[in-house]
């Protein structure tokens, strides 16, 4: 309570209101914010900047235009709207959320936080978000922009991957929430863009930002002590050798049956060895190594060190696809699709 008033955090809805609508970009996702096109948005943004969401976006909502189209949308479809986007664990609880929705909501999210919650993959940044930007209603949305634009505003040090310090921050953004309606839509989305586009993580744009006078790291000139980050783990390293194998028939492909990318389809890979004993141990037979080529991948906890190999062969027990099929039909996450590369000169 004396807290609250320490942030000042009710003086910033009426300048960032008056500068979003002035400066807000166009996105496909802000034209008919419906509670389904809302939640697209937000599951493609958690881990995607909004440039490249863009057009995954307008394709997504093009084949999946509502509710019902994504839950009886096949996988293999399903992974390929995604392919490239990563975490694609994101748009298999989209999927099961989108059946738990027709099954017992007739089709519609829910429109409060307790039923919402329930949904798969639907947390309270994502609650939040719907519930402001497509229902209007006066609850706060944090994602990174916000704790970065509130923790300068404020000079809070607290780490911003304490769940006590996003809990707080939830619960004081939304007492000083506007009245219901469009201007919550407008509120969350024009804390977000203010990040987005002023109150960058690096050198922000002090000289042109709509909270400039009521700004406490603008006033002490602390911007870059703001937010405080938590320390970064090294990464994991995983050496792993991959196959392109071809033959006759096509290209094979398997689904990973372990470790990160489970239950999506790989060319053929193993922990490094032996290539001559990794291919005869899976029953590829009269196959000749043509080429070689390094590749790495990197993913939030993890490194990929990866060999890769072009292997010509007469018989390979996996399920085989054209390059045309590869292109149009399968998905491959991006740490093998580079992998195809090593088919060029
Ligand atoms: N990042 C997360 N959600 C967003 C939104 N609705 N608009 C712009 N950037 C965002
Ligand atoms: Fe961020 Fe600077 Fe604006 Fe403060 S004045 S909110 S630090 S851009």
């Amino acid at each position: 309570m004396s807290k609250d008033k320490d942030m000042r955090l009710e003086e910033i809805p009426a300048p960032l209101l008056s500068w979003y609508r002035a400066n807000k970009r166009d996105l496909p996702w802000r034209h008919n914010p419906t509670p389904y096109r809302v939640w697209v948005s937000e599951i493609m943004l958690q881990q995607t900047r909004v440039e490249a969401a863009k057009e995954y976006y307008i394709r997504f909502l093009r084949e999946l235009p509502d509710i019902y189209a994504l839950a009886d949308c096949s996988e293999e479809k399903l992974l390929k709207l995604w392919e490239g986007l990563g975490y694609y664990s994101r748009v298999r609880n989209m999927q099961k959320a989108a059946k738990e929705a027709c099954e017992k909501y007739g089709g519609n999210l829910p429109d409060n936080e307790k039923d919402l919650k329930k949904l798969s993959g639907i947390g309270e940044y994502t609650v939040g978000a719907i519930l402001s930007i497509a229902y209007g209603k006066r609850i706060a949305a944090v994602d990174g922009n916000v704790l970065r634009v509130i923790s300068r505003y404020a000079e809070r040090k607290d780490e911003i991957s304490s769940p006590l310090y996003r809990k707080e921050l939830k619960e004081k953004l939304t007492e000083i929430y506007p009245e219901e309606g469009v201007a919550c839509s407008d509120f969350t989305q024009s804390l977000m863009e203010l990040g987005a586009l002023i109150c960058l993580p690096q050198n922000p744009k002090c000289e042109i930002c709509p909270l400039q006078k009521i700004c406490m790291a603008n006033a002490h000139s602390t911007q870059r002590e703001y937010p405080v980050l938590p320390e970064k783990k090294a990464k994991k390293e995983e050496e792993i050798s991959v196959f392109v194998i071809v033959t006759e028939k096509g290209i094979s492909v398997r689904k990973r049956e372990k470790g990160v990318l489970k239950g999506m389809n790989e060319f053929p890979s193993e922990q490094k060895g032996k290539p001559e004993e990794i291919l005869s141990a899976w029953g590829v037979r009269n196959f000749e190594i043509v080429k070689n080529k390094k590749f790495s991948h990197i993913f939030t906890h993890i490194r990929w060190d990866m060999d890769c190999y072009l292997v010509q062969a007469e018989i390979s027990p996996f399920e085989e696809y054209s390059l045309a099929d590869l292109e149009e039909k399968i998905s491959i996450p991006t740490a093998f699709k580079q992998c195809l590369e090593i088919l060029g000169k």
